[in-house]
C-alpha cells in the first residue's frame, strides 16, 4: 500500500499508474508548451508549476509528488527537480515539511464564475480624461517632413562630451544627490539672464522652474491653475499638447480663431481663466501675435482675472526681421507664466524646459513639483549651465538660426516650383516647420499616398477643434533635413499631386 497524498487516500499500488497521471498529466502538458520552452530546466520547471498554482491546477494545502516523481514526469534530473522546489519555497509558493513532503502553500483567489477580465483597464475618471485625449508621440526618427525636430547632425556633441566630463570631475559627488526641485541654482541663474537679455522677459532666478519639458510644464499648471469645467481659450488651430493637458485637468477649452494676427478675441467668448497662447510663432501657422493683439489680451486677463500662458516653443529660429520681444516683459500684472524648452534649441531627449512663474507661484509651484517627480536630472542641468554660460548656447543658435533660415527658403522655393499650383505656402517669420495648405477634402488621401513613398506629411485638420473649422493642409519639418533631403521629399509629393 502507498499513501498517494494528492487524494488522501490509501490506495494500493495496483491502482498507482492510474492515479498519479490526473495532476501530473497537467503538468506535464504545461511543461510540454510550446511557449513555456525559454530558459534553463529549473527555470521551466518552476515556471511550471507557478503557472499550475495560479490556474488552479494546484491548490492550497495540496501535496506535490516527491522530487524523485517529478523528475521521472518531467523528464528532468531529481537535481533540477529539486532545485525548483527550493525556489518556489523561497519564493512562498510551496511548503516542504520534513518527513511528510511539499505541499503548496498559497490560494489563488479565482474570478466567481463567469466573469471574465474584459480587457477594459478600471481608470478613475482622471485616468479615463488622460486617455481620451489620445496622447501626442513626437517622431523618434528625423523621417521627411516630420515637423518640430531640430537637427541633431549639427549638434556640438564633441564640446558637450568635453562639459559633461568636467561637470564630472569638479562636481560629481555632488550631482548625484538629489537636487533642487526648482531647479539647479547655477541653470537657473543662465536661463533668466538668457531670457531677459535676448527675449526681453522680467524675472530674476528665484521664478525660474528647471523642468522636463513643456509638456511638464503645462501639466503642472493645469493641475495647480484649473478646476474641472474652468474655461480656457485655445488658439484654433493650436497645438494638441496643451489641449490635451488642459482637458486631462477637466476644463472646457474654449477654440479662438486665428488670424494673420494671430489670436483674435471678442466680446462673445466666454470668460477665461487661462489663455494659452504661441505668440512669437503660432502653432501651427507660424504667424506672430500682432502687438496690439498682445496689449487688448493682457488687459483682458488684468479685467477677467485670467491667467496667461506664452509658449515661447521656437522663438529663437526667426529669420525675417527681429522676433518681438516676450509678451510676459509687458504684463505688469503678474498674470504670465512664460514657458521656454530646450528641445529644439538644444536636443529634445535632454529633457529640459523652464517656466517663469509671478512670483506668488513660486511656493506652489516648488511643491507640485516635489510632489511629481521631485526634479530634473542634476548632471544634465550642470552641463546646460556651463554651455549657456561659456557662450556656446548663443553660437549654437546663431549657427542654427542661419542654417534653419537657409533650410527653410529652401524648401519654400521647392513647394512654389513643384507643387505651387495645388499647394499655398503660408507666410511665416520663422520656426521649425512650415504649413502648407492643400484644397478642401484632399489631406488625408494625400497624406497616405505620401506616406507610401517614405515622406511623412503631419496633418493641419488635426490641429483643430472643431470639425467645421478644419482646413487641410501639411506641416512640414525642415530643420533637420539638408537641401538634398528637401528637395527628393518635395519630388515625391510632386509625384502625388494632381497636375
Ligand atoms: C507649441 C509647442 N510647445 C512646446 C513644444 C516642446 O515641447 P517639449 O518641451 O515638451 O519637448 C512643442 C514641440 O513640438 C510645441 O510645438
Amino acid at each position: 500500500m502507498t499513501i498517494l497524498p494528492d487524494f488522501g487516500l490509501m490506495i494500493d499500488t495496483h491502482y498507482r499508474h492510474k492515479i498519479r497521471p490526473i495532476m501530473t498529466s497537467a503538468l506535464i502538458s504545461l511543461f510540454q508548451l510550446p511557449e513555456h520552452g525559454d530558459g534553463t530546466l529549473r527555470e521551466r520547471v518552476c515556471g511550471t508549476l507557478r503557472r499550475a498554482i495560479h490556474g488552479g491546477t494546484l491548490s492550497r494545502g495540496q501535496r506535490l509528488p516527491s522530487s524523485r516523481v517529478l523528475a521521472e514526469d518531467l523528464g528532468v534530473s531529481r537535481v533540477t527537480a529539486e532545485a525548483a522546489y527550493s525556489q518556489l519555497e523561497a519564493e512562498g509558493y510551496l511548503q516542504r515539511r520534513v518527513g511528510q513532503g511539499t505541499f503548496v502553500a498559497i490560494d489563488i483567489v479565482k474570478s466567481p464564475p463567469g466573469t471574465k477580465a474584459t480587457g477594459e483597464p478600471r481608470l478613475s475618471s482622471r485616468g479615463r480624461l488622460i486617455v481620451q485625449t489620445g496622447g501626442c508621440r513626437d517622431p523618434q526618427q528625423p523621417l521627411p517632413f516630420a515637423a518640430g525636430s531640430p537637427d541633431l547632425r549639427a549638434f556640438p556633441l564633441k564640446l558637450w562630451k568635453q562639459l559633461t566630463a568636467q561637470q564630472l570631475r569638479l562636481r560629481g559627488e555632488t550631482l548625484m544627490r538629489y537636487g533642487d526641485p526648482q531647479g539647479y541654482l547655477p541653470l537657473r541663474e543662465a536661463i533668466a539672464g538668457y531670457v531677459s537679455q535676448a527675449r526681453g522677459v522680467n524675472c530674476d532666478a528665484q521664478q525660474v522652474m528647471v523642468l522636463t519639458s513643456s509638456q511638464q510644464a503645462l501639466q503642472l499648471i493645469a493641475a495647480l491653475l484649473l478646476d474641472s469645467g474652468d474655461k480656457v481659450w485655445m488658439e484654433e488651430p493650436g497645438y494638441a499638447g496643451a489641449r490635451n493637458a488642459f482637458t486631462s485637468a477637466g476644463a472646457e477649452l474654449v477654440p479662438v480663431s486665428v488670424d494673420e494676427a494671430g489670436m483674435r478675441p471678442h466680446e462673445q467668448l466666454p470668460r477665461p481663466q487661462l489663455i494659452y497662447l504661441t505668440p512669437s510663432h503660432h502653432y501651427p501657422t507660424g504667424v506672430a501675435l500682432s502687438l496690439a493683439r498682445r496689449l487688448e489680451l493682457l488687459a483682458l486677463a488684468q479685467r477677467q482675472r485670467a491667467w496667461i500662458v506664452e509658449d515661447d516653443y521656437d522663438s529663437e529660429f526667426h529669420y525675417d526681421g527681429q522676433p518681438m520681444p516676450a509678451m510676459q516683459g509687458l504684463d505688469r500684472q503678474g498674470n504670465v507664466l512664460y514657458l521656454g524648452t530646450f528641445s529644439k534649441t538644444l536636443f529634445p531627449s535632454l529633457r529640459l524646459a523652464y517656466l517663469v512663474v509671478p512670483p506668488a507661484l513660486v511656493e506652489p509651484f516648488t511643491t507640485a513639483r516635489t510632489v511629481y517627480d521631485g526634479h530634473s536630472a542634476q548632471l544634465m542641468q550642470a552641463v546646460t549651465a556651463e554651455f549657456i554660460q561659456q557662450g556656446h548656447f548663443a553660437a549654437h543658435l546663431r549657427y542654427m538660426r542661419q542654417l534653419y533660415r537657409s533650410r527653410r527658403d529652401h524648401l519654400l522655393q521647392e513647394v512654389q516650383e513643384k507643387l505651387g499650383h495645388y499647394a499655398t505656402p503660408q507666410q511665416a517669420g520663422g520656426g521649425l516647420q512650415l504649413s502648407v495648405w492643400l484644397p478642401p477634402g484632399q489631406e488625408t488621401a494625400l497624406t497616405r499616398q505620401a506616406q507610401q513613398l517614405g515622406v511623412v506629411t503631419p496633418g493641419l485638420a488635426a490641429q483643430y477643434q472643431r470639425v467645421q473649422a478644419r482646413r487641410d493642409g501639411w506641416l512640414l519639418g525642415f530643420a533637420a533635413l539638408t537641401p538634398g533631403e528637401i528637395r527628393t521629399g518635395v519630388e515625391r509629393l510632386a509625384r502625388i499631386i494632381p497636375v
